[in-house]
């Protein structure tokens, strides 16, 4: 092997080795759900939000809800037992799929931010995002799409 192809292969290899941690860490922080169709809305259960950890249940801080009759996903984010945020991942800006970013939502096109209750952080987007009022029925969240 010359030096050339050694270096290449070397840059290369550095590059996987930083770059596929973030990758699988940040896949493992998202969690992705089918919410099941119900009368108003959709309806996920709320075991959604536990995993196991090294034998210990956590807690995930949110949680994004796809369905087939959705346009764009729902960003359920968890503030309390009984309370929750919905908010729809479409951009108010121009309409691009929002990135779930820990706490916050990110727009992937121009840069805008969303708090975990849909209000810009930072524009260019102006408006706040769509939300849709929950309501916890047992051991499920409903989310009423009626409303917004
Ligand atoms: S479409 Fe989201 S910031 Fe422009």
């Amino acid at each position: 092997m010359n030096r050339r192809k050694f270096l290449r292969q070397g840059c290369i290899f550095c590059v996987g080795a930083t770059v596929m941690p973030m990758m699988l860490e940040s896949c493992q922080a998202t969690h992705y759900v089918d919410g099941t169709t119900a009368t108003n809305g959709l309806e996920v259960a709320t075991a959604e939000f536990t995993f196991v950890k090294k034998g210990k249940t956590e807690m995930r801080q949110y949680i994004i809800v796809q369905n087939d009759k959705l346009e764009f996903p729902i960003y359920l984010y968890r503030i309390s037992e009984n309370e929750y945020s919905a908010l729809w991942m479409k951009c108010s800006h121009q309409g691009a799929e929002l990135q779930a970013v820990g706490d916050h939502l990110q727009c992937p096109s121009h840069g805008s931010e969303f708090t975990n209750k849909g209000i810009v952080n930072h524009g260019p987007a102006e408006k706040n995002l769509r939300s849709f009022p929950t309501s916890i029925l047992g051991d499920k969240i409903m989310i009423d799409l009626r409303l917004s």
